[in-house]
């Protein structure tokens, strides 16, 4: 059983917007952290010496190759050098996710090390799947976070907003390695706590996801103006009541989290839980929730209130789709749930994606401007 083996100190897999937030501010709280990068990042992280944070946070952490002292982000680029009995936490886009968990298996955890444990913060329920699959199940805790964190062109992270982070055993129980871990997140300025059930928080989180990152990617709007519209906020309602109708037959009840009141949106709209709708229409609950969840005519609409698969689709980069989507519709099939909306973002944004190969135009054809999809 590893569950209660000794408390683990946490390390990070992935450089990015995430990991280095997360391994700065470990750091910077006097934990030893390792931050695993890909030699390319590892080495840019070299040659500045430094994470910088910015934003609501702002600190300079040195970095240094292992072994490093006290107060300095080890960035290693081999798997090896990651500790026995530490707690890894994948901070990889989900695409990238499984060469990162093959890269670290090959090395890590090592033989005898009971201790060592994995879980993952990207959207979706697919990555503890993958995780399970490679680690096998009993080393993998359940994770959730919405600290929000973006990497700037030049190399310094804006953390954007302090959001939680959750921690839970998949199975329901109280462990000490979940509890040591919050603590260690917490001792880092992390806002960061054990749900009662980590299963609804990962599936409260994904039905975010794919009402948020639906409607957000296929009309490029930010967050706050998404909720400053009524019809924008009926289609992600539509699209987190589907995923709710895949959690409820997994036997999952979503949840109200944070930032994510997933039951009470389900609620609103419910006239067997929701007695006022008897007496009010739906305009009316949609207006409630324009007014509690909305920027207002004003909202900001930069690129920083875009939601990072909206971001990632401007930029060019590849999308999350198969990691939110397409598994929230393979799921959906596996369990007999009908999700036509969500089948139709999942091939709309599909069909956007960079990262999906597009048919080429038959040898000698020109593409012509109304084929054209980039307008
Ligand atoms: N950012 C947020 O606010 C936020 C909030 C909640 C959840 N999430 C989720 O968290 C995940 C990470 O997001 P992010 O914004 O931090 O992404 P990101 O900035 O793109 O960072 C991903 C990092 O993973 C690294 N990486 C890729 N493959 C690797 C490998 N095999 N070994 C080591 N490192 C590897 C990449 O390295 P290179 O740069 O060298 O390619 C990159 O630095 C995503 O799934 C996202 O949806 C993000």
């Amino acid at each position: 059983m590893t569950q209660e083996a000794a408390p683990s100190i946490l390390s990070i897999v992935g450089a990015g917007s995430l990991g280095q937030a997360f391994a700065a501010l470990l750091a910077a709280s006097g934990q030893p952290v390792t931050l695993l990068a890909t030699p390319a990042s590892a080495t840019r992280l070299a040659s500045v010496g430094r994470i910088r944070l910015q934003g609501i946070v702002g600190l300079e952490v040195p970095v240094a190759p292992p072994p490093a002292s006290v107060g300095s982000v080890e960035v290693a680029d081999d798997p090896s050098a990651l500790p026995e009995g530490a707690g890894l936490i994948f901070a990889t886009k989900g695409h990238q996710l499984p060469r990162a968990i093959e890269a670290v298996h090959a090395a890590w955890p090592r033989t005898g090390d009971g201790a060592a444990w994995v879980a993952g913060v990207q959207n979706g329920i697919l990555k503890d799947d993958l995780l399970a699959r490679a680690f096998g199940p009993d080393r993998v805790v359940g994770a959730v976070t919405i600290l929000g964190a973006q990497r700037e062109p030049d190399g310094p992270i804006t953390v954007t907003s302090r959001g939680m982070t959750y921690l839970g055993e998949l199975d329901g129980r109280a462990s000490t390695r979940v509890i040591t871990a919050v603590e260690r997140l917490r001792k880092a300025g992390i806002p960061a706590e054990v749900p009662a059930d980590i299963r609804g928080a990962l599936w409260s989180k994904a039905c975010n996801a794919a009402g948020v990152f639906g409607v957000s990617v296929l009309t490029r709007m930010s967050a706050p103006g998404m909720f400053g519209n009524p019809h924008l906020i009926r289609a992600y309602l539509s699209l987190i009541r589907e995923t709710a109708a895949i959690a409820s037959a997994c036997g999952v009840e979503v949840g109200d989290y944070v930032s994510f009141p997933i039951r009470t949106f389900l609620s609103l709209l419910n006239p067997l839980l929701n007695p006022l709708l008897n007496e009010r229409p739906e305009a009316e609950t949609v207006a409630t929730l324009m007014i509690r969840f909305g920027g207002g005519p004003s909202a900001p609409t930069g690129l920083a209130t875009m939601p990072s698969m909206t971001q990632d689709l401007l930029a060019g980069r590849p999308l999350e789709v198969e990691q939110v989507f397409g598994d929230l519709v393979e799921r959906a099939e596996r369990v007999g749930v009908a999700v036509p909306r969500l089948t139709l973002v999942r091939d709309l944004i599909r069909g956007l994606d960079s990262g999906h190969a597009r048919p080429a135009p038959a040898p000698g054809r020109t593409v012509t401007a109304d084929e054209r999809t980039d307008g």
